[in-house]
């Protein structure tokens, strides 16, 4: 019968036996699949294992932390966290187009993973053969090729790297759900706050402000964000939602008053939704006293934010982000 400790069993022993003493790449995104993949492989295959983490600078508030402590100390995985913030941030400056942002942040991401990847096999050696992947069940159906029991399938050149470098993708979690691989997470040791994630765009925070992303407005919703997320956790809600988006709206202004003057800030949008598996959504009927809360330790403790609104739309016809 299925039970996580048979499927770690099964799969330690696989991977251990299929690297042999050659050595892997996993690359962390701060999400739920790719952390439980990699800490399955480093179980097997320990130090020959090595994680990279691009922080492009779109993160929430000690997400990144996160990953390189927490992770770490969880795991004992070796970590190569590469800083691109700059790089991200120069890229998309002066753009405000949703499709342009997801393009360019899909873009710089995918070279700054290939030139770590680059740096990792010239100074291993080209016995980095492995790279691995934490494709679950749904994503191995959607792209139609749910009957295959192998959970490996050869890759050629992975972008950048030499043509003649046969590049192996590990997916150990290539037979299970959502709800399974954060049991496995759970039994490998994870902490809670990886494990129990909800979802989160991989493109970040920069399809969470409408208008051009800069630092300056980054670090405003990062606030803003931390203090809705502490005031859902703190009310014990984080399992009844999804998720929920905090979104800057950072090409309006409205007039507030606030002290002994007139503001023109911001306002930030609460998006929180209920889902199965967001392909459709409704809009969480939250307690009316958590979103005072929220509303009234935003417009206090972020400055330039004077207005809290509430995204009360269903998808369809609204997407769960906004962009
Ligand atoms: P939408 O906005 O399309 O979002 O209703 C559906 C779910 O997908 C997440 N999402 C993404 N996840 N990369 C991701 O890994 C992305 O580019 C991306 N865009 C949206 C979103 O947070 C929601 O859970």
């Amino acid at each position: 019968s299925w039970t996580t400790g048979n499927v770690i069993e099964e799969q330690v022993e696989a991977i251990r036996e299929l690297v042999g003493d050659k050595r892997a790449i996993c690359g962390l995104s701060g999400g739920v699949d790719s952390a439980v993949a990699a800490a399955l492989v480093q179980k097997a295959i320990g130090s020959q294992l090595t994680c990279v983490y691009v922080d492009h600078g779109l993160m929430r508030k000690n997400e990144t932390e996160q990953v390189e402590k927490d992770f770490v100390a969880a795991t004992g995985v070796q970590l190569k966290v590469v800083d691109a913030e700059e790089r991200f941030l120069k890229a998309l400056a002066g753009v405000s187009d949703p499709e342009q942002k997801r393009k360019i942040i899909g873009r710089e991401f995918i070279r700054v993973f290939e030139q770590a990847q680059a740096e990792i096999i010239a100074d291993e050696g080209p016995e980095v053969a492995f790279l691995v992947q934490g494709t679950l069940y749904p994503d191995v159906v959607e792209s139609g090729g749910g009957t295959g029991t192998a959970n490996i399938k050869s890759h050629h050149n992975v972008g950048g790297l030499p043509e003649d470098l046969e590049f192996k993708l590990i997916e150990p979690l290539r037979k299970l759900f959502k709800d399974e691989v954060r049991m496995v997470g759970q039994e490998l040791g994870l902490p809670e706050e990886i494990v129990q994630r909800q979802p989160f765009p991989g493109p970040g925070l920069g399809i969470r402000i409408v208008g051009e992303v800069t630092k300056e407005r980054l670090d405003l919703l990062r606030e803003a964000d931390a203090i809705a997320r502490e005031e859902l956790t703190a009310a014990g809600l984080d399992r009844d939602i999804w998720q929920c988006p905090v979104v800057l709206l950072a090409d309006v202004r409205s007039v507030g008053v606030q002290g002994d003057g007139r503001t023109y800030g911001h306002p930030i949008v609460l998006r929180p939704v209920s889902s199965e598996d967001a392909m459709t959504a409704d809009w969480s009927r939250l307690p009316y006293d958590v979103l005072a809360k929220i509303s009234t330790r935003i417009t206090n403790e972020v400055a330039d934010v004077n207005r809290v609104v509430l995204d009360v739309t269903s998808k369809p016809p609204g997407t769960i982000e906004w962009e």
